[in-house]
Parts: C-alpha cells; sequence; structure tokens
C-alpha cells in the first residue's frame, strides 16, 4: 500500500485564539472584552477559572515561536484581540497593543514561520456590548473600521487574514443558548448578531482590498458539519435539510453565493422577520474571498419529529430536531469521532461552492493528558485523531477538493471557554500553575509529518 502524502507546499499549522492564551488583560491599554465579563461571572464557566492570566503567551510568546519551530509548522493561526487593538471598539489604535503583535510577527518570521492572522475571535470589546453588541448593525460597521484600521498597520508582514471565526458561534452561542458570552438566550437577538456578524465581514473584506491586498489573501472560518439523517423517513430528511441550513447554509450561501438560503428565511420567520436585511447587504455579505477556513471536529446525524430539541437553542429553527449519537468513540468534550465526516464535508463543499481553496483551519481533541512518572505526556488517541483527519483529507484532495493546508488546534492547552482549564487540547502540555509546557509525544510526532508531508501506517 502507498503511503498517504499531502502536496508540496501543504500548509502545516497549528491553531491559537488571544482570549485563550494571551492572559495581561489589563496591560498595555487592553480593555475587557465581552469574556472578560463573562469568566468573571460566577457559575458561567465549568471550572470557575478565567483568562485573566491564561497561558501568559503575552509574555511568553517568544517561547511559544520557539516550540512552534520545534513542533515544524509552516504556518501560525492566531487571533487579535480587538480590545488591546482598540479598546473600547471606536476610535484611535492602541499603539501598545498593535507593537505586541508586531513584536511576535516578527518572531515568527525570523523562524521562517508565515503569521495567519484572524481579526475577531470572539472577544468583543465589552465597550461595544454595552451600546448592543452583535444585534445591533453598528456593530458591523465597527468592526470593519477595526479590522482595515489594523490591516493597514501589519499588512506589509502578513499575507494571509481572516476575518472571522466561527460566527456561528459568535451568534448562535453567544446569544442564542447562552453558553458562550455575552451569556444572552434571545433566538431572534442570535439571528440579528449572526447577519450582522456576516455583514461585517464583507464590509471589511471590501475595505481592506480597497487599502490595497494584491498579494495578499483574505478569508473567513466558518465551523460547519456534514449532517446525515438516521433514516430516509421524510421527517428525518427534512431535519437535515434545516440543521445543515441553519448551521452551513446560512453562513456558506451570503458569504459564497451572495443570499441567504430562502427555506432558512422561511424556517426562522417564526422568530424574525427579515427586516433587518436591509437591501444590498447581501450583496456586501458577498465580497469575493480567496480562501475558505473550516473548521471540523464532529459530524451530525439527526432525526426529526422529537418532542424537545436535544440540541437546544443553538439550532435555531429546528426545536423538533435532536442529534443522535452513533456510538463513534468520543473526545473528553464528548464529541464523537468520524474522520471520514471531514471527508464528506470537504467534498460537498468543493461541489456546492466550487472553485475555493479550502484550508481546515482547526482539528484536534481533547484528552485527559497527564505527566507519567518520567515527566512524560503520552497522548496515542491524539495522534491517532489527528492521523486519520490528516488521511481523510488526503482522500478528499485525491476526490477533486482544493484542500491547501491542515491546522492542529492548538498548541498548548488552553483556556477552554465555558470549559475553562478542565479541557486540553494542546500538542504540548502546559502546567497551569508553573506554566511550565512539556511537548506531548503528538508534538514529537506532528513534526516528522510536517517534515515530510506523509502519514506513514503505525
Ligand atoms: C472551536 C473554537 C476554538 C476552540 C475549539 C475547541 O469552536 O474556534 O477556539 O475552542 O473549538
Amino acid at each position: 500500500m502507498t503511503v498517504p502524502k499531502l502536496p508540496d507546499g501543504f500548509a502545516w499549522g497549528v491553531a491559537t485564539a488571544s482570549y485563550q492564551i494571551e492572559g495581561a488583560v489589563a496591560e498595555d491599554g487592553r480593555a475587557p472584552s465581552i469574556w472578560d465579563t463573562f469568566t468573571h461571572t460566577p457559575g458561567r464557566i465549568a471550572d470557575g477559572r478565567n483568562g485573566d492570566v491564561a497561558c501568559d503567551h503575552y509574555h511568553r510568546y517568544a517561547e511559544d515561536v520557539a516550540l512552534m519551530a520545534d513542533v515544524g509548522v509552516t504556518h501560525y493561526r492566531f487571533s487579535l484581540a480587538w480590545p488591546r487593538i482598540q479598546p473600547t471598539g471606536v476610535g484611535p489604535l492602541n499603539q501598545a497593543g498593535i507593537d505586541f503583535y508586531a513584536r511576535l510577527v516578527e518572531a515568527l518570521l525570523a523562524r521562517g514561520i508565515q503569521p495567519w492572522v484572524t481579526l475577531y475571535h470572539w472577544d468583543l470589546p465589552q465597550a461595544l456590548e454595552d451600546v448592543g453588541g452583535w444585534p445591533s448593525r453598528d456593530t458591523a460597521y465597527r468592526f470593519a473600521d477595526y479590522a482595515v484600521a489594523t490591516y493597514e498597520r501589519l499588512k506589509d508582514r502578513v499575507a494571509s487574514w481572516t476575518t472571522l471565526n466561527e460566527p456561528w458561534c459568535s451568534a448562535f452561542l453567544g446569544y442564542g443558548n447562552g453558553q458562550h458570552a455575552p451569556g444572552v438566550q434571545d433566538e431572534r437577538k442570535a439571528l440579528h448578531a449572526a447577519h450582522h456578524l456576516l455583514l461585517g465581514h464583507g464590509l471589511a473584506v471590501s475595505a481592506m482590498r480597497a487599502a490595497g491586498a494584491a498579494d495578499q489573501q483574505i478569508g473567513i472560518t466558518l465551523n460547519l458539519w456534514p449532517v446525515t439523517p438516521v433514516s430516509d423517513s421524510p421527517v428525518d430528511t427534512d431535519a437535515v435539510r434545516r440543521v445543515d441550513g441553519i448551521n452551513n447554509r446560512f453562513f456558506l450561501d451570503p458569504v459564497l453565493r451572495g443570499s441567504y438560503p430562502a427555506d432558512v428565511l422561511d424556517d426562522v420567520a417564526k422568530i424574525t422577520d427579515t427586516d433587518h436585511i436591509q437591501s444590498g447587504d447581501e450583496q456586501a455579505i458577498a465580497a469575493p474571498v480567496d480562501f475558505l477556513g473550516v473548521n471540523y471536529y464532529n459530524p451530525n446525524y439527526v432525526r426529526g419529529g422529537a418532542s424537545r430539541a436535544a440540541g437546544g437553542r443553538a439550532w435555531i429553527g429546528c426545536d423538533d430536531v435532536e442529534a443522535v449519537p452513533q456510538g463513534f468513540p468520543v473526545t473528553d468534550m464528548g464529541w464523537e469521532v468520524e474522520p471520514d465526516g471531514l471527508r464528506r464535508l470537504l467534498v460537498r463543499l468543493h461541489h456546492d461552492y466550487p472553485g475555493l481553496p479550502i484550508y481546515v483551519t482547526e482539528n484536534g481533541m481533547a484528552a485527559r493528558d497527564t505527566i507519567d512518572a518520567d515527566g512524560r505526556v503520552d497522548d496515542p488517541d491524539r495522534i491517532a485523531y489527528i492521523d486519520a483527519h490528516l488521511r481523510a483529507g488526503a482522500q478528499a484532495i485525491a476526490e477533486g477538493v482544493d484542500l491547501r493546508g491542515y491546522f492542529v488546534w492548538t498548541l498548548t492547552d488552553n483556556f477552554e471557554w465555558s470549559w475553562g482549564f478542565s479541557k486540553r487540547f494542546g500538542l504540548v502540555y502546559l502546567d497551569n500553575e508553573t506554566q511550565e509546557r512539556i511537548p506531548k509525544t503528538s508534538a514529537v510526532w506532528f513534526a516528522s509529518l510536517a517534515r515530510t508531508n506523509e502519514l506513514p501506517d503505525g
């Protein structure tokens, strides 16, 4: 059997997010974000912790860049903290915030690692939430202003830009089921938030292009699922249509086809009319992008006709649909593992939204990693997970998908949102007390993969 090989030039990366790793929340002019407020509200975070210190990456970024070099990555995907760069979400940029990211970018470039910047990974300045947050249309304009001003300052050193990470989570977990900051439970607001996030994306892309992006690439990262019915009954078939509609097509279609899916607007008509979608918005959202970032962790198998929504209010307009576990192995998040789901998802994107390079911008697993008597952290399940998903990616390429790279979530164990520090996703183990970083077995394994592009058996 031939050894699966990823193409020459394939991007090998790790991905992180500002609030999950930086700490230094009150340093050098950074103002609070919605995540500072949320994590300091009792009862919101599973282990009661917060991101005040996190991985102390703000001070230890040079050590983290050295770790990345050891892991052999060619690319590093990280996000900029809006409240570090523009503390209240309006007005002049905070030079100290820009300087931090400039130092980070220069450290990466010095090691030959390409910076892959995300402008927004969920840490909205609290001051903007106080005047309405994403359910307010004005936030879209504020985002575009922040995006282009930041782009102007770093574009000479950063070639790859992503507007948003997972607007589904910002909108539907932030304002739908309230699991994420700002913790609002209001499906109408969640739908309005989704639109304003997408509008902010489109306005930002156009503004950045106008500011001169000839040799730069701009894209968006969406969290997407392959959605499969548990039977071919009409009820289950319609459940798939609705879940795929609100979770996938509601984001893909306006960005890549220039209009919201009509069936989904019908599904949610009982929650909101479309008055918040103004004439010209869909055209603005469809500003051409250079790539699509896809975050994939687990599949969805669904059935309709349930009495109560098992998916909670994050699956908006799908109240009688429930997710049906398939008996696949689960990670420490309780997420089912199905690598072939990634292949199916990529092939579907290739067919339904053709012509766009795709990067897997997040994939990885949480495990209960521990330090053994020799001081080592052995994580064979994570190696198996990443290996299997990369094989699925290689298979998708063989089926015609233009997959250009893969970013592991994540470099070091970090602050996993509403789960606090109770979930470990890193290739590198983090001792939360001492901040010591210990590369796991998977880090060593990944380095050889990134060097050879090959997935040898065993
Ligand atoms: C994604 C997020 C990322 C991380 C992983 C596990 O939804 O983008 O920040 O929390 O899940």
